[in-house]
């Protein structure tokens, strides 16, 4: 190999004198000038190849809620759930995986910090990709990418957002590694479980637009895979804000929580024999029509259920705070004075509220925050993500609204869409890990 046309990649001199990376059949011309091919390798030194892979991967929230296993190991539910796959925009999971025969142990860095690689979770999702790449290995692909299965793995990941703020960063991260890991041992086989055995949520991550998880009935949970119901330019005008009412750690997890409701709530046993089944169905027709009013209503029905489900659990579980309450009554007073539903909210294991609203509702949705919860210092940083024009609130509205303001009870919003599924990062400069294979340092 030669100097690469850039700092970390590799520029071999003639074509199949390096193994490819996974996902590209054969190595590509470098650039004009530049001399070599490029082969979507990390140069430590010719003989000491380290092949690495980026890709990305999408937050989703669920308008039906998971909640509830019915096997802790193989993680699967006890109902069917629904979800949004938001925008990669403003919400993601950045991966790095790189193997190399000469490292010693798999190693696994997350914002810029080691965390153990012994965690229970991660292991079944590193044990579960290797098989399925050995499985593939053994149906006779001469796929070279398959040899570095005996290869140590090294992962770095980043999320462009807080962590266990309850903006779903497991299953954006788990979506992530499930799919980056695909990528570097070159498995092509549905990923749904790869993902899943690292947190529930994160196989519907695996694809973009609207994605059910389809429970499944074996016990081997083979059964128990994401599908995309309608993918994400399908219905163009739906807008999703993300209402940051706390950015801190929530009290109790996810997966702790659905346990203690399994353990003891007759509400969320009756919620999953007799209620999802039917809404998983209407739901799907909502997205498929487009039915905004429709959309909205379950949406909001089946966070609340979810809630009701937490506090019927015992000891109860609480995620919502008054602020999270005082939303769910704008969004109703809204809708009420509108005479429709033209916002719906919907909150995961936390406080923060997810709204749903087509994009000619957004500007006065916002001016009603605003009024609502009076940014305390940062106005001009209050809204990120896509741009919403400014309008003012009306008289009408305003005196329909009937709140106190509660000064700085939201911190900020996150204005998104729905957005597509994983992709991976073509340029070489998006590489988490240099060519030693530890973490860059943070630019
Ligand atoms: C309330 O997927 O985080 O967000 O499978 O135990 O990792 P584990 O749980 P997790 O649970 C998500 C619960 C939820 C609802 C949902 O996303 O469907």
């Amino acid at each position: 190999a030669v100097a690469g046309p850039t700092a970390d990649w590799a520029a071999c001199e003639t074509e199949g004198s390096c193994e490819p990376i996974a996902g590209r059949a054969r190595c590509e011309p470098g650039p004009a000038g530049g001399g070599g091919l490029n082969c979507g390798f990390l140069a430590m030194a010719s003989e000491k190849p380290v092949v690495a892979v980026t890709c990305t991967a999408p937050v989703n929230i669920a308008v039906i809620k998971y909640w509830g296993k019915r096997d802790e190991d193989l993680v699967l539910p006890i109902n069917s759930s629904l979800s949004v796959t938001l925008h990669q925009d403003q919400l993601k999971t950045t991966t790095t995986a790189a193997i190399s025969k000469d490292f010693t142990e798999d190693r696994i860095w997350l914002n810029g910090r080691e965390e153990d690689v012994g965690q229970p979770r991660l292991q079944a999702c590193l044990r579960e990709i290797r098989r399925l790449a050995r499985k593939r290995r053994s149906a006779g692909d001469e796929d070279p990418v398959a040899l570095g299965l005996s290869y140590k793995v090294h992962i770095a990941s980043v999320n462009n957002f807080p962590t266990a703020a309850g903006l779903a960063s497991s299953a954006a991260g788990y979506a992530c590694l499930a799919y980056t890991l695909a990528r570097v041992y070159g498995v092509e086989s549905d990923l749904s479980e790869v993902a899943r055995r690292g947190s529930g949520s994160a196989c519907r991550s695996l694809y973009g637009g609207f994605v059910e998880w389809q429970m499944g009935e074996r016990a081997d949970g083979k059964d128990s895979i994401a599908r995309q119901v309608a993918p994400e330019s399908h219905w163009p005008e739906l807008r999703v804000l993300i209402l940051v009412v706390s950015a801190e750690k929530k009290l109790t997890g996810s997966t702790a929580g659905m346990q203690t409701s399994v353990e003891t709530s007759p509400l969320l046993r009756f919620r999953a024999e007799a209620v999802v089944p039917a809404r998983m169905a209407e739901m799907t027709r909502c997205v498929q029509e487009r039915d905004f009013p429709g959309f909205a209503q379950l949406t909001m029905k089946d966070s609340n259920q979810f809630h009701a489900t937490c506090l019927d659990t015992f000891p109860p579980i609480s995620y919502l705070s008054d602020t999270s309450r005082r939303i769910m009554h704008l969004v109703h007073r809204f809708n009420a004075h509108h005479g429709q539903t033209e916002v719906a909210y919907t909150f995961d294991a936390g406080p923060n509220a997810v709204v749903f609203a087509l994009r000619d509702t957004v500007p006065e949705f916002v001016a009603a925050v605003r009024h609502c919860f009076p940014p305390e210092s940062n106005g001009d940083k209050f809204l990120k993500g896509l741009p919403v024009p400014p309008v003012p609130l009306s008289d009408e509205l305003k005196a329909a609204l009937d709140v106190d303001p509660t000064p700085g009870g939201i911190k900020y919003i996150i204005a998104t869409q729905v957005g597509p599924g994983p992709q991976i990062l073509e340029d070489p400069h998006a590489h988490l890990l240099g060519p030693d294979g530890l973490p860059k340092p943070a630019a």
